[in-house]
């Protein structure tokens, strides 16, 4: 059992693909959709476990645009459990002080979900302690090529001219704008891809790739995530040594 005392470095920014609902579901012979249900089960504990760690923000992959793909029951299914842990977490937000976002090609949602959705940001949007922003409807590729389109357009327009385009600019215009960049993407179920989540912001990130089913992701597998993180030297391309503390007189 770990305890959040043991994490000498606490990272600011970590991002969760959540996976296997499915697979956990088809083990115990039941419904997809019951998978999902005891995935939101762990949303809930793993929020509280990170606000509690003093996370900054914490982004859940919760449903790409591929998803829209699945079968219409299912992504009903997936619309509901949203709106209903909207409307079940708000109080919970604001006691902890949680403010809630969102990323992702929000205008695709559901009426309803995205009604709520919006109301759950605006009332918790003066919150400070925690981030919690849920990519929906997200891509990677098309939030990059919407920052593209962006920039062409204030280059068009002249507020900013193309020698002004750098790495730094690129990523004000993502959707994470106001967020440090992952320091840590965490993937249930062991599959070993990204599935175009955070392409730009993931470039550096630690990948923490574990074969357990999301429903079974509870407080102590996300410790252990946190755990091995530790034990990791993040260089950003350069070496060992250039980050090692200059030392005087060998002391
Ligand atoms: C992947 O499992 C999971 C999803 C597509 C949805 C994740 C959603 C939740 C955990 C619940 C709703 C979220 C919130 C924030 C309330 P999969 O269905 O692809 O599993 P499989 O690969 O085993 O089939």
């Amino acid at each position: 059992m770990y305890a959040p005392s043991e994490l000498k470095t606490i990272p600011s920014h970590v991002a969760i693909i959540m996976d296997g609902n499915g697979r956990w579901a088809r083990k115990r012979g039941l419904p997809r959709v019951m998978g999902h249900r005891e995935g939101v089960k762990r949303v809930r504990e793993v929020v509280r476990a990170a606000r509690e760690i003093g996370i900054r923000v914490l982004t859940l992959y919760a449903f790409s645009q591929e998803n829209w793909r699945r079968p219409q029951a299912e992504v009903s299914a997936l619309m509901d459990l949203l709106q209903s842990y909207l409307v079940s977490q708000l109080d919970e937000m604001l006691s902890n002080r949680i403010s809630l976002r969102a990323m992702g090609d929000l205008a695709r949602l559901p009426e309803t979900v995205g009604n709520t959705l919006r109301d759950t940001i605006e009332r918790t949007s003066g919150n400070s302690e925690m981030i919690l922003n849920l990519a929906l409807s997200y891509s990677g590729r098309h939030e990059i090529a919407q920052a593209a389109k962006r920039i062409a357009a204030d280059c068009l327009d002249g507020s900013i001219s193309p020698g002004d385009v750098d790495e730094e600019l690129f990523s004000s215009y993502l959707f994470t704008a106001d967020y440090p960049d992952p320091d840590l993407v965490v993937r249930t179920s062991g599959e070993l891809r990204l599935s175009n989540f955070m392409l730009f912001q993931a470039a550096y990130s630690e990948l923490y790739i574990t074969p357990v089913l999301w429903p079974d992701f509870n407080r102590q597998e996300f410790m252990k995530a946190l755990m091995d993180l530790q034990g990791r030297e993040r260089r950003f391309g350069m070496t060992s040594e250039q980050l090692k503390p200059c030392t005087v007189n060998g002391s």
